[in-house]
């Protein structure tokens, strides 16, 4: 059974899982966003914040999309303003995810994920949702990502 990780990571959390994911045996394609985010950390909130309240998309750079060798996809989103970003708007757009076992597996600074899993319950009415509050200063958290 071939497992993958695709994720975004804006500030480590999601690599943090991407490392410990692989050593479990995932493939990992770490997606990348071809709009630089702002460097200082208000205005990093404000236009993330704003892109990913207006469900927007962001261009990547080289994503792979194709999944068809793999039974098991786990996806790794940070939640911006409550939603996905840009960049996973994109993946959930140009992946063909249909007859996979799904598990969406958020980091977020409140380990709260409500509107981003109303929209997946919409989406992917099949797949799991893990949610861990910045797992990167709470070690504690990976307990919840055991049974990947
Ligand atoms: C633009 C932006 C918006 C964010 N919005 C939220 C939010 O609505 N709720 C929340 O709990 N955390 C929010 N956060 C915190 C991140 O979700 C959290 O730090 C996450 O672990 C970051 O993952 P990363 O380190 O892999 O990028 C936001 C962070 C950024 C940069």
């Amino acid at each position: 059974m071939k497992k993958l990780f695709i994720y975004y990571s804006l500030t480590g959390n999601g690599d943090y899982l991407a490392k410990l994911l692989q050593e479990k045996g995932y493939d990992v394609r770490k997606v990348i966003e071809k709009k630089k985010m702002p460097k200082s950390f208000f205005f990093m909130i404000l236009a993330g914040g704003f892109r990913a309240g207006m469900k927007l998309k962001g261009k990547l750079i080289d994503y792979n999309n194709n999944v068809e060798e793999y039974d098991e996809i786990v996806i790794g989103s940070p939640v911006w303003n409550g939603q996905f970003p840009p960049a996973i708007n994109s993946v959930l757009a140009q992946t063909n995810l249909k007859e996979k076992k799904i598990t969406f597996l958020f980091y977020s600074g409140s380990g709260d994920t409500p509107k981003a899993i109303k929209r997946i319950d919409k989406l992917f009415k099949d797949a799991k949702v893990i949610s861990t509050k910045e797992p990167k200063k709470h070690p504690e958290e990976l307990e919840k990502i055991k049974d990947l």
